[in-house]
């Protein structure tokens, strides 16, 4: 069982259901709306727990409302949450709008997450102790790059999902062993993910594509499914992919493509996120 470590967000998802997204300035009636607790962060730690892995989480929630529930739904799948701190403030937030076809858009206000400047001796003991580190970039960059440089030095696969996608010093790829990007993401980052050993590239619906350390690709497809909502299935895909990396590429990214695919059929990032049995059903549907 591969243990993994997550450096990284967790925010509250506001979560708003409605026909047709509105145009700038238009207001129109929603459909739904639901609390989903969720962060790309705590998506990729419950993602990997569910598809197998032991995972603990390094990151932080406010002292507010939402708190406990954030704390909950990573200790209700299993994430080890010692490494969870409460900080001053309000806990992160997003606030996603969902439409009739699965798109979503989010805003994201990082609170908590980006009061996480500093890592103690026990977060990087654990990050140490890991087979694979994993990181996106919803908590400060000197936060990713200070948890990357450790697990390069202690022999911790460095897994970047670098999003929201921003600019980033190409340094930050040196450290970088394995690179999950969007298509928007790879058009974004170009020739600077060439230092990266692999790199995956989602393609949605489409599946995924993964360039080896020796330039060749290898391409898997995706697995057809009705889409409910897309929020979360970037995150999942990278979670499922880090719990089995170590079982080779080809199998890594069919349990990444059939998870991230299983997670656009429900609503709302965490509660979407599909367990090992369902991910084995749906893999034994499509031998
Ligand atoms: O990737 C989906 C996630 O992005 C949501 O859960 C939201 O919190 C934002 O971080």
């Amino acid at each position: 069982m591969a243990r993994i470590v997550v450096v990284g967000s967790i925010n509250m998802d506001l979560v708003t259901t409605v026909a047709v997204r509105p145009e700038p300035g238009e207001t129109v009636a929603g459909e739904g709306f639901a609390l989903v607790p969720g962060g790309k962060g705590s998506n990729q730690a419950i993602a990997a727990r569910r598809a197998g892995a032991e995972v603990d989480f390094v990151g932080a929630v406010g002292a507010d409302v939402f708190a406990d529930a954030l704390r909950g739904v990573l200790s209700e799948a299993g994430v080890g949450v010692a490494r969870l701190r409460t900080v001053e403030g309000p806990s992160g937030v997003a606030t996603i709008v969902v439409d009739g076809s699965g798109e979503n858009t989010i805003v994201v206000v990082g609170g908590a997450n980006a009061r996480m400047t500093e890592l103690d001796d026990a977060d990087l003991d654990t990050i140490a102790a890991a087979d694979v580190l994993m990181c996106q970039l919803e908590i400060p960059l000197r936060t990713v790059r200070a948890a990357a440089a450790h697990a390069r030095a202690h022999g911790t696969v460095v897994m970047l999902n670098p999003s929201p996608v921003r600019e980033l010093p190409a340094a930050v790829w040196s450290d970088v062993d394995v690179a999950v990007v969007n298509e928007g993401e790879a058009a974004r980052f170009g020739a600077a993910l060439a230092p990266v050993p692999h790199v995956i590239t989602t393609l949605g619906a489409a599946g995924a594509a993964y360039r080896d350390p020796d330039g060749r690709i290898l391409t898997q497809l995706g697995v057809p499914v009705e889409v409910v909502d897309t929020t979360g299935a970037g995150d999942t895909f990278t979670g499922a992919l880090a719990a089995h990396w170590h079982e080779g590429a080809d199998t890594a990214l069919a349990w990444a493509c059939t998870a991230g695919a299983l997670a656009t059929t429900k609503l709302g990032a965490s509660a979407a996120i599909p367990t090992r049995a369902e991910i084995l059903a749906a893999l034994a549907g499509i031998a």
